[in-house]
């Protein structure tokens, strides 16, 4: 395997806080002087591999602006008010459409917007983002209910140069969503009943852009996934299922920004994730669909 790193990946490996040894830079050497030694590089972790770069396409902003709710929807029943039914059947915008003018939860009421997801526009008009990677967070932010995006904060920025660094970007190759659409007031945590109301949206986007695998990041993401109460650390570093998709486990960025030296495992849970999808047979590492 090839130890060359890239401008980037090095970048990307500082920001993730995974030590690099570097070759030390040759210098001229007068033609009268013995040949110098070889340096070899070495990495101190699984280096990131190279992948082919598509030239950047607009991302997919699939942020549905305060919608009218008039979309006639059939209810459930009165306890279940306003999800619609049939999600389980739904088109891609006729599933936006519905988390857009959705008020099964309380969340509706304080909401600037849904945040729906992100990700590589699909290849026709009003079909399904089709993606080799789908990225599941917790809830929006302040920022992602401003915006109506996914990780659009300081966090997003984060998760952007992991993606980086895995030669992928939220326009390519790549959904991201979470398992809420709607913002906990105060970024509070998400309650079991909002997580159960909303988890049919997800479980529908996730048959319809087919991930070949999934990244779940942080302790909401995963528990309401996998459905258990272990921590984090303790699912970290083998692949779980989630509606028969591999799914990988890691912190979330978050989580990242506040503790630093988690970032080289983190590193360690996004190579594991490329090794998974190199097996898949994903070209590239899941570089292209
Ligand atoms: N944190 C998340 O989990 N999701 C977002 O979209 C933003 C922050």
């Amino acid at each position: 395997m090839s130890l060359e790193l890239d401008d980037r990946q090095r970048a990307m490996l500082a920001e993730m806080g995974v030590r690099v040894w570097q070759p030390r830079v040759a210098r001229p050497v007068p033609d009268d002087a013995a040949p110098p030694e070889p340096v070899t590089a070495q990495a101190v972790a699984e280096p990131p591999v190279a992948r082919p770069q598509a030239a950047p396409a607009p991302a997919m902003r699939t942020p549905v602006p305060a919608p009218a709710p008039a979309a006639p929807v059939p209810v459930r029943a009165a306890t279940e008010a306003r999800r619609p039914m049939g999600i389980e059947n739904m088109s891609w915008p006729a599933l936006e459409a519905a988390v857009a003018g959705c008020t099964a939860c309380k969340l509706c009421e304080r909401r600037r917007n849904t945040v729906f997801g992100v990700g590589q526009p699909p290849a026709l008009p009003g079909a399904a983002p089709r993606a080799d990677w789908m990225i599941i967070g917790e809830a929006p932010g302040e920022n992602e209910d401003l915006q109506g995006e996914p990780f659009v904060g300081q966090a997003g920025r984060l998760l952007d140069n992991m993606l980086r660094a895995m030669g992928l970007a939220r326009d390519r190759n790549v959904f991201i969503a979470n398992v809420l659409k709607c913002r906990p007031p105060g970024n509070r945590n998400p309650e079991p009943e909002e997580v159960a109301q909303c988890e049919p949206y997800l479980m529908r986007q996730v048959e319809l852009v087919q991930p070949r695998v999934i990244l779940a990041m942080g302790r909401f993401a995963v528990q309401s996934l996998l459905r258990t109460q272990e921590p984090i650390g303790r699912l970290r570093g083998r692949p779980h299922q989630y509606q028969g998709v591999p799914v990988i486990v890691t912190y979330h960025p978050a989580y990242l920004l506040r503790n630093l030296p988690d970032k080289a495992k983190a590193w360690a849970d996004l190579c594991l994730a490329m090794s998974l999808m190199d097996a898949a047979g994903a070209e590239g590492g899941g570089a292209a669909r």
